[in-house]
C-alpha cells in the first residue's frame, strides 16, 4: 500500500447499466479485474483447500483510492476468478473510515497456533496493516495516532469468505521497533509464512520511508519479537513497501535452496520508467537474518535486479499454501503514475497473469525465472497459428486480424538486422500500434507503446520501455508475449526478463506483423495461441 493522499474532485464517472459484463472497452479478458470501482495491491494471496483466495486493496465506494478495504476473489484454476463480497470493510464505512486496511497475507494455522480454532474448522488467519485516519483508543485499550499504520490480524473459520477482526488485541504489533518509534506514519504491509525448520511463523514488515525491512518472529501470530533488519540496498527511490520473502530451489534441487526477498519502489522504477517498480535479492535465510548473496548486491549504486522491466508491474505477492516448487506470484498490473487516469470504466486496475518462479543456474549466476502459470494453457485454443521463416528479409510480414486475447511465441536468430519483433493490437490502418521486439546490438527486449491508442491521460504514458537479454548459448532470441485487451506482458529467454506494459487501443485493433530492421532475420518461428476470455 502507498502512502496516498490526494484530494479527490467530482467523481467524472457515472457506473453505466452494463457494468460488469466484462465486455467493456479495454476490459481484460483472461486477468482478473473487478467488476467495478478501485483495486490496488493483491494482498492475504492463500490456496486452502483446494481454492485460490486472493484477496486485494479495494475501494467498495469509488473508482479512485479511497476507502481502503480488502476485496475478495477465489478460484480453483488461476484463470477463472469470482469475485466475493468484501472481506475487511474499511471500519465507518460509507461514512468517513476510523480504520483502513491496508496491504497484508493470510496463513492457513493448521496447528491452531493463534488458538483461533473452534471445533474442526482450521482458522485462516489475515494479517494486515491498520490504517488510522484519526487518532483514538481501540477496543483493546490500545491509543492510536492520527495517520499511525500498525498491524492487525483477523481469522476467518468459513474457509476465508468472512473475517472476524481480533478485537481484544489489536495491533498486533502496535509500534515500529526501537530505534524507528518515528516512522509510525509509514510502517506498513506484513508478509508471513511459516517457517518450518524454526517451527515459527516469520513476519516481513516495510519501513518504507527509509527503505528498511524489519523481520519479525512469533509462536502464536500474535506476540512478535523483532529477529533482524534488512536494508537499504540498491534501489532506494521513493518508498520502499509490499515486501515478500520466500524460498526457492536452484535448478530444481531441493538440497540447494536460495531465498529471495521481493519488494516494491514507488516512484523509482526500473530505468526508462516512471513510478512503481518491483526489485528482489536472492540470498539465504535462517530463520532470523536474510543476507543478500554478494551478486545480488551493488553497492553505491542504485541499480537493481528488477522482477520485471515494465512500468506496470507492482506489489508482488506470492500464495501460501502451496509448494515451495509451485511458488505462484501475483502483481497489480498498473502505477501510482497513472493509476487513478487510465481511461478503464467502471472499474481502475487489473492484477497481472499469475507467474511461476523458479530459480537458474544461467552463465554461473543464480537467476530468477518467471514464467506464465502453466494453467494458462487450460484456455489456450489447441490450434495455433504457426509459421517459420530459413530467413525472414528486411521489410513486414502481416499476420492479418489475429485477434485481442492471445498467446505468442516467437524465436529468432541475429543475422544482419538491427531489430525484429511483432507490431500487435494495430487498427487495420497501423494508426495504433503496439510494437514488441529486440534490439540485436543493444541486446534489449522493446516494448513501444507511444501510437497504442489512448495514451493521453498522462504525459509519461507514451514511452518506449527496454529489458536487457542475452541470446542463448545457441543465439536464439526467445520471446513469450501475453497480449489482452489492455497489456502486454514479455517473458523473455526462459523467463530471465519480463516486461509489463498497459495499453489501451480501440476495438479494431486486431491486426498484427512481423518486422525485420536495417536487415534479415534467421530461423524465426512464430505460434499464436488464442487465449479464451475467462468472463464471456
Ligand atoms: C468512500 O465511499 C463513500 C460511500 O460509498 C463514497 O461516497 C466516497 O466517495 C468514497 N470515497 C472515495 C475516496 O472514493
Ligand atoms: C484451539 O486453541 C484454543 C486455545 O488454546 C482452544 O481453546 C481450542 O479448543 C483449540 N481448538 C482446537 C480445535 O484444537
Ligand atoms: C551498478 O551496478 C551494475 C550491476 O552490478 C553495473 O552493471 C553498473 O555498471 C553499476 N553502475 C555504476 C555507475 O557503478
Ligand atoms: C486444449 O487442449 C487441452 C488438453 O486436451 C484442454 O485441457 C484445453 O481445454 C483445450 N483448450 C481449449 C481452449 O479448448
Ligand atoms: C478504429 O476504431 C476507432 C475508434 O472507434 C475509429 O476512430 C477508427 O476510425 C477505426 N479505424 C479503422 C481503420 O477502422
Amino acid at each position: 500500500m502507498v502512502a496516498f493522499s490526494k484530494i479527490l474532485g467530482l467523481s467524472l464517472f457515472a457506473i453505466p447499466a452494463w457494468a460488469g459484463n466484462y465486455k467493456e472497452p479495454y476490459r481484460p479478458q483472461f486477468h482478473f479485474s473487478p467488476a467495478k470501482n478501485w483495486i490496488n495491491d493483491p494482498a492475504g494471496l492463500v490456496h486452502h483447500n483446494g481454492m485460490y483466495h486472493m484477496y486485494f486493496q479495494y475501494n467498495p465506494g469509488g473508482i479512485e483510492w479511497g476507502n481502503m478495504s480488502w476485496g475478495h476473489a477465489t478460484s480453483d484454476d488461476l484463470t477463472h476468478w469470482e469475485e466475493q463480497p468484501v472481506a475487511l470493510l474499511a471500519r465507518g464505512y460509507p461514512e468517513s473510515a476510523s480504520e483502513m486496511f491496508f496491504t497484508g497475507s493470510a496463513v492457513a494455522d493448521v496447528h491452531n497456533t493463534s488458538g483461533f480454532a473452534v471445533e474442526d474448522k482450521t482458522p485462516l488467519v489475515a494479517i494486515y496493516t491498520s490504517s488510522y485516519p484519526i487518532a483514538q483508543t481501540l477496543p483493546s485499550g490500545k491509543k492510536v495516532r492520527e495517520e499511525q499504520q500498525s498491524q492487525s490480524i483477523a481469522y476467518s473459520l468459513d474457509d476465508g469468505m468472512t473475517w472476524t477482526t481480533y478485537d481484544a488485541g489489536n495491533p498486533v504489533i502496535h509500534n515500529p521497533p526501537a530505534p524507528y518509534e518515528k516512522q509510525y506514519k509509514n510502517f506498513r504491509d506484513p508478509f508471513v509464512f511459516w517457517h518450518d525448520q524454526t517451527r515459527k511463523w516469520i513476519l516481513v514488515t516495510a519501513l518504507a520511508e527509509i527503505h528498511k525491512l524489519v523481520l519479525w518472529s512469533s509462536d502464536n501470530l500474535k506476540d512478535w519479537q523483532v529477529e533482524s533488519e534488512f536494508g537499504p540496498f540498491n534501489a532506494v527511490g521513493g518508498v520502499w513497501e509490499c515486501p515478500n520473502l520466500f524460498p526457492l530451489a536452484v535448478d530444481d534441487d531441493e538440497s540447494n535452496m536460495k531465498w529471495v526477498m521481493v519488494l516494491g519502489l514507488n516512484p523509482g522504477g526500473p530505468p526508462g520508467t516512471v513510478g512503481s517498480g518491483t526489485q528482489f535479492f536472492i540470498g539465504s535465510f535462517d530463520g532470523k537474518i536474510f543476507i543478500p548473496d554478494d551478486e545480488s548486491v551493488h553497492p553505491g549504486n542504485q541499480t537493481s535486479n528488477w522482477m520485471d522491466w515494465g512500468p506496470d508491474y507492482y506489489a508482488a505477492a506470492s500464495f501460501n499454501g502451496l509448494e515451495d516448487s509451485d511458488r505462484t506470484v501475483i502483481g497489480w498490473m498498473n502505477n501510482w503514475q497513472y493509476a487513478t487516469k487510465i481511461p478503464a470504466n467502471p472499474w481502475h486496475g487489473a492484477m497481472a497473469a499469475p507467474r511461476h518462479l523458479s530459480l537458474k543456474t544461467i552463465d554461473e549466476k543464480t537467476t530468477l525465472i518467471q514464467q506464465p502459470h502453466e494453467n494458462l494453457r487450460a484456455i489456450e485454443s489447441n490450434g495455433s497459428m504457426l509459421s517459420s521463416w530459413k530467413t525472414f528479409s528486411e521489410g513486414e510480414k502481416g499476420l492479418g486480424s489475429v485477434g485481442k486475447t492471445m498467446d505468442i511465441e516467437l524465436e529468432f536468430i541475429s543475422s544482419d538486422a538491427k531489430e525484429f519483433g511483432i507490431v500487435l493490437q494495430a487498427t487495420p490502418d497501423w494508426k495504433q500500434q503496439t510494437r514488441v521486439g529486440y534490439n540485436f546490438a543493444n541486446k534489449e527486449i522493446f516494448v513501444d507503446r507511444t501510437e497504442s491508442g489512448d495514451t493521453s491521460f498522462d504525459k509519461t504514458f507514451a514511452s518506449v520501455y527496454h529489458a536487457p537479454l542475452t541470446p542463448n548459448s545457441q543465439g536464439v532470441v526467445r520471446l513469450r508475449i501475453l497480449v489482452d485487451w489492455s497489456s502486454v506482458e514479455v517473458f523473455g529467454g526462459e523467463g530471465e526478463t519480463t516486461l509489463t506494459a498497459q495499453i489501451f487501443p480501440s476495438r479494431n485493433a486486431t491486426f498484427a506483423q512481423l518486422f525485420s530492421i536495417g536487415g534479415s532475420t534467421k530461423n524465426v518461428e512464430l505460434g499464436i495461441h488464442k487465449v479464451s476470455s475467462v468472463w464471456n
